[in-house]
């Protein structure tokens, strides 16, 4: 099977088995398939955080368990079930028009609900564990069905134990995300600040930093419908505050987000782009323009290809400022 419109980076390869579940029983039959027992799993959402560096010699499962449930509501909150397979986009759409607030920073980013807590998503100054309740996945050695909460699932920037001691060990089946009827807006980030100015905004909304978080990210992030990319390649590399004073007399520009009082967080884009890679293309892949921190797929591109690149870019940023930039996305 080609797995060409099943990844956001647009990379051909093929799977040797793919099968896409709506439901519950559906995967446990799967799992259970005599046929399937030895081979290597890879469980798909909307395939925007991975990139496909060769055939993939096992099974494909596309989780395309649907379904949106009010599980409980107050006079101050509501609490909503929705299936992995939910695409992240329409949940945040569905929310900003009911006036549940909570991830309207959060809107437009790719992917689908099942996969939103494993990298703990976040932009706009809001991550998912911040309106995130539990979780439901089924446990893969012995079909179980167990629930996460918050502290369980150990969220932090761009992780969770689903990428740690959790790996390969579960897969999501639903979410509940506690949002608010009464809305505490997060206008920090200044480019939403900015954006709301521009579009003439006087009445903070839901709605309104949703329209400009879409509009921002449409200036600035490639839309992988037209170019495959997998939003950001690299983390922002976090690194002690002794080694950036240092880096700071060299580079007084470098931009800077404190994470505590020891640790501060450099945009891995300003690095990048410093190294001289912005906009640069080699044959099918390259560095997007607008924003050094994303890899593109032009078209026809291979996997090693940008991988290739994305070593080339990490030993280029390590020569000139000494820190080692780590991939968000998941190689496969
Ligand atoms: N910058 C540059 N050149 C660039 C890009 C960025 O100099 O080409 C510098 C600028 O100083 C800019 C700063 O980096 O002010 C921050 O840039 P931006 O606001 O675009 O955010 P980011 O740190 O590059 C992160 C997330 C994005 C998220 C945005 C907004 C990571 C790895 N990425 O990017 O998440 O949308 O913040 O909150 O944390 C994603 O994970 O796929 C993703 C797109």
């Amino acid at each position: 099977v080609q797995l060409k419109p099943f990844n956001t980076f647009g990379i051909e390869a093929t799977a040797k088995y793919f099968v896409e579940v709506e439901n519950l029983s559906q995967l446990q039959a799967i799992l259970q398939n005599p046929q399937y027992q030895s081979v290597e799993r890879l469980i798909l959402g909307g395939g925007s955080n991975m990139l496909l560096t060769k055939d993939f010699d096992g099974l494909v499962i596309k989780m395309s368990i649907k379904g949106l449930e009010i599980i409980k509501e107050t006079d101050e909150n509501i609490w909503i079930k929705a299936g992995a397979g939910v695409v992240w986009h329409d949940l945040v759409m569905y929310c900003v028009s009911k006036n549940y607030a909570g991830i309207e920073n959060l809107s437009l980013i790719p992917g689908t609900v099942g996969a939103a807590p494993m990298q703990n998503i976040g932009a706009y100054g809001i991550e998912i564990k911040e309106v995130f309740e539990e979780l439901e996945a089924l446990e893969i050695a012995t079909g179980d069905i167990k629930k996460f909460d918050k502290p369980t699932c150990n969220f932090g920037y761009r992780e969770s134990i689903f990428k740690h001691e959790g790996k390969g060990k579960y897969i999501i089946l639903n979410v509940t995300f506690k949002l608010s009827k009464k809305p505490n807006f997060h206008v920090e980030y200044g480019a939403i600040k900015d954006t709301l100015a521009e579009m003439n905004v006087n009445e903070l909304s839901i709605k309104a930093i949703s329209d400009a978080v879409i509009h921002i990210r449409q200036s600035k992030l490639p839309n992988p419908a037209e170019i495959g990319n997998a939003g950001s390649f690299f983390k922002n590399p976090e690194i002690p505050s002794t080694q950036f004073n240092i880096l700071k007399e060299q580079f007084p520009n470098i931009p800077s987000y404190p994470v505590n009082e020891t640790t501060i967080k450099v945009p891995a884009g300003w690095l990048i782009e410093q190294a001289g890679w912005k906009g640069q293309r080699f044959g099918n892949v390259g560095v997007h323009a607008k924003q050094a921190l994303v890899l593109v797929n032009y078209g026809g591109g291979k996997g090693y290809e940008i991988k290739e690149l994305s070593e080339k870019i990490q030993a280029s940023v390590k020569e000139k400022f000494g820190i080692q930039l780590s991939a968000e996305v998941n190689f496969i």
